[in-house]
């Protein structure tokens, strides 16, 4: 039973889970992350690792819901492998209900490619989906 990524972390995104994750299944919507219920392997390293509890075990009662989102979403989203800085008013939302039906976007995340002076790649901060 994998581990899914619940509305608590709509417009927080603090993305530390995705850097605990043995096999990368993590995925970047544009204000929420998602995790590939297929990939995960149900090690649980990355639950701790969200600071405002987003991440969720599917033997909680969670209903489909959230693993239909996180199954839907995770095949057309970007892979995310590293942490990267969570939005400048994520605190503002930590403690709010109701994310989803607010907030929610279907839009990817974006990636991040740093270059040097000679215009080559120096770092890609997300892999593109395999
Ligand atoms: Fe990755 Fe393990 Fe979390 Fe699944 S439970 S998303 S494999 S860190
Ligand atoms: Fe979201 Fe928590 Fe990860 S807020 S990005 S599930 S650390």
């Amino acid at each position: 039973m994998p581990y899914l990524v619940n509305e608590k972390c709509i417009k927080c995104k603090f993305t530390d889970c995705v850097e605990v994750c043995p096999v990368d299944c993590f995925y970047e919507g544009e204000n929420m992350l998602v995790i590939n219920p297929d990939e995960c392997i149900d090690c649980g390293v990355c639950e701790p690792e969200c600071p405002i509890g987003a991440i969720i075990s599917d033997t909680e009662d969670v209903g489909e819901k959230w693993l239909k989102l996180n199954q839907q979403y995770s095949e057309v989203w970007p892979n995310i492998t590293l942490k990267k800085d969570a939005p400048n008013d994520a605190k503002d939302y930590e403690e709010e209900t109701n994310k989803f039906e607010k907030y929610f976007s279907e839009s990817p995340g974006g990636t991040d490619i740093v270059k040097n002076n000679n215009n080559e790649i120096t770092e890609k901060r997300y892999e593109e989906k395999k």
